[in-house]
């Protein structure tokens, strides 16, 4: 039998590896965009943790085919393949670009795999030395050594040894910087549709054609993370289909499994061919347990009423801010796409976004943070309009409290 004796925040300290520093709220349980911790204090939920739970928690479509699975079979790894797995690939080819399909278990993992495909599709069409991957300061792809390194942030990749080379940083919306970067030796541009850990940073029309162009142009691929854009995130299905713009290789996860791990990489046939038999895997990748959420996910959130009840609710929350705002003059810019939302602190209150998260966290809402200025919404697609405004009137108390 399973001893489950009680446990508290301190135990984290004692017995967990110290590169997280999570809340001293414990969350056991929720149900739609509410949570409720261990004392049952009940939160709102506007992080979606962090940009995953898609269709906010416990949803039944999800729930359902979860148990309906659990009574089926749970793994196999791929020396056989599966049915919800299958039935998952035919449904984001049908509703994408692409023709073809890698599942992995994470965000990272789904961009390891589409840098090692640039790289070896490189080598077998254009022979060794095309191997440039350009991606952007402040980008983020995932905390592997390949990932971190081609995210644009070097604190995080810095001290861990020698790192995968050939990799540069221009920065983001700068069209002039990567055409003089750019070459036939450029394997591959890396590239988030709208920047979130960065800052909720939208491209302009002309810079994410343009990174297109000069792809084509230099006989690159274009790899769209949309990791944290992905799954109607934006408002679309994926975020290219807002900007018009469309990659040789796409990577999807977080909202992929509206809460159960799940990532992938898509891409054409030609470029496919290049992962050949035994050059790339996962046990895990393609999990009939993980497929099965993902489908369930996938049939929800993709529907016209879901997708533009995103652009609905964002409008809501950008009102709801900017009413915020004109009380206590606290955001300099309200920023993102759909219900991928920043608020930009004034230069008054820099470095304290966390400070915000914190008070929120008290009046009972549940944010997020990219980076020290700005605090970040990403909450469940389908969030009722009172949970909205609820959320929003106690975020509003928290921003009170911290207001000069
Ligand atoms: C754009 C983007 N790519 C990749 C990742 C990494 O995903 P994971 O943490 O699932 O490996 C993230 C996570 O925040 C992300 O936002």
């Amino acid at each position: 039998m399973t001893n489950h004796f009680p446990v508290d925040r301190k135990l984290f300290d004692d017995v967990m590896v110290p590169n997280y520093a999570p809340s001293t709220v414990i969350p056991v349980r929720g149900k739609g965009s509410r949570v409720w911790d261990q004392q049952d204090r009940e939160f709102i939920d506007f992080a979606g943790g962090i940009a995953v739970n898609c269709l906010g928690h416990c949803h039944p479509a999800l729930v359902g085919a979860l148990k309906d699975q659990a009574d089926k079979i749970w793994h196999l790894s791929n020396v056989m393949t599966n049915e919800p797995a299958l039935r998952l690939a035919k449904k984001m080819v049908d509703h994408t670009f692409a023709d073809k399909v890698y599942f992995a278990n994470s965000g990272a993992e789904a961009n390891e795999a589409a840098l090692k495909l640039a790289r070896r599709w490189a080598l077998d069409v254009h022979g060794a030395g095309k191997t440039q991957i350009i991606a952007f300061n402040q980008g983020f792809h995932g905390r592997t050594f390949f990932t971190v390194t081609v995210g644009g942030q070097k604190a995080y990749s810095d001290g861990f040894g020698p790192k995968p080379g050939d990799i540069d940083h221009v920065d983001y919306n700068d069209l002039e910087a990567l055409k003089a970067i750019m070459s036939d030796k450029t394997c591959a541009i890396m590239i988030e549709p709208l920047q979130g850990e960065g800052g909720l940073v939208s491209p302009t029309q002309e810079f994410i054609e343009g990174v297109r162009e000069l792809c084509d142009q230099h006989n690159a691929l274009l790899i769209f993370d949309e990791v944290q854009t992905g799954v109607g995130r934006t408002g679309d299905l994926y975020a290219y289909m807002g900007v018009n713009v469309v990659p040789d290789i796409l990577t999807t996860a977080k909202a992929l499994g509206g809460g159960f791990p799940i990532g992938a990489m898509i891409t054409t046939t030609e470029l496919a061919k290049h992962l050949k038999i035994g050059t790339h895997g996962s046990t895990y990748g393609g999990n009939p347990l993980a497929c099965a959420v993902a489908e369930a996910a996938f049939d929800t959130v993709n529907t016209p009423e879901i997708l533009n009840g995103v652009k609905e609710k964002a409008k809501r929350y950008v009102a709801g801010l900017n009413a915020i705002n004109a009380k206590h003059k606290v955001f300099k810019e309200i920023r993102g796409k759909g219900l991928l939302i920043g608020a930009v602190l004034t230069e008054q209150y820099h470095g304290k976004a966390k400070d915000f998260l914190n008070a929120a966290l008290e009046e009972g809402v549940m944010t997020l943070v990219a980076g020290a200025n700005i605090i970040r919404f990403a909450p469940s697609l389908v969030i009722p309009d009172a949970d909205i405004d609820e959320g929003l009137a106690r975020f509003e108390k928290a921003v009170a409290k911290l207001a000069k």
